[in-house]
């Protein structure tokens, strides 16, 4: 109980500039609008895995090379990017759209944060959607963490730091605050996210949709026609799975558990067959 745990925000991803420096750490990516929140809802709809990549051109190659059950999904500008099967509204990501396959995803600010964290000891996706889970497992784990937020284009965005801030904000109130090390940026998110989206201490989806309305991005958003994004976005803890990034694959935890396990079984049969001859 004594032991100090360090919460570090980078409120946009552009600031890291050296993907090494996150070597061993333990991160969580936000792209609360939308990237977070389709990845977890695409797998919760029996997407077989997810590959993130960095831009539209590695993408595509990696398609050429998936096979059939892969599909193309992302954005540029919020839009469908030409040429792939799908853009990035979570309303795509329905169970008939993608059960079974395998997604590559390029999108602007989002898969390229999770593509700067491929050297982090865990790299797991957060979004409002899955908060608690979220929460638990950085209780759980009990070690100094780095919320990348991903961000607009290089620079800051509310929405992404006002979850950063909730998450503060749900783990100060599990454990005494003199747990925590904290220093400027998240003493700021932590401020905000109370006035923001907290009411007598309770996170209110009706607030985190009114945040999304004041943020550049759940504006433009809105004037593509998404405004329904943004009610889904806003939902709190709609499922209750956590995605993780393992040598560049996004599943829930509990299936890289599921196939580790199968691994063993597999290598044990072999093993007892082999005695058998
Ligand atoms: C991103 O990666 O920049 C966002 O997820 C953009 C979007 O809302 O589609």
């Amino acid at each position: 109980l004594d032991k100090k745990i360090r919460i570090n925000i980078i409120p946009t991803q552009s600031l890291i500039t050296d993907d090494l420096s996150l070597k061993g750490k333990n991160i969580v990516i936000v792209d609360i609008l939308r990237t977070s929140s389709t990845i977890l809802t695409s797998l919760v709809n029996g997407a077989r895995e997810v590959i993130p990549s960095e831009n539209i051109n590695t993408a595509v190659r990696i398609a050429k090379g998936a096979g059939k059950n892969a599909l193309l999904c992302g954005e540029r500008d919020g839009k469908l990017v030409k040429g792939f099967n799908l853009g990035n509204s979570p309303l795509e990501y329905s169970r008939e759209m993608v059960n079974d396959k395998t997604l590559i995803f390029a999108t602007t600010n989002g898969t390229l944060s999770i593509h700067k964290s491929r050297f982090a000891k865990n790299c797991i996706i957060g979004s409002y959607l899955n908060f608690s889970s979220t929460v638990n497992f950085l209780k759980t784990l009990n070690e100094d963490f780095t919320i990348i937020c991903a961000g607009k284009l290089g620079n800051f965005c509310l929405e992404d730091f006002i979850f950063a801030g909730s998450l503060i904000s749900e783990l100060y109130k599990l454990f005494p605050h003199s747990k925590y090390i904290i220093s400027d940026s998240e003493i700021m998110a932590l401020n905000l996210t109370s006035n923001l989206v907290y009411d007598n201490g309770n996170l209110i989806s009706a607030k985190i949709k009114d945040m999304y309305l004041l943020s550049e991005h759940g504006k433009y958003l809105q004037t593509l026609g998404f405004e329904s994004d943004l009610n889904f976005c806003s939902q709190v803890d709609l499922f209750n799975h956590v995605p993780v990034l393992r040598k560049g694959i996004i599943k829930f935890i509990e299936d890289f558990e599921q196939d580790m396990l199968l691994k063993q079984n597999l290598k044990k049969i072999k093993i007892d067959s082999g005695k058998h001859n």
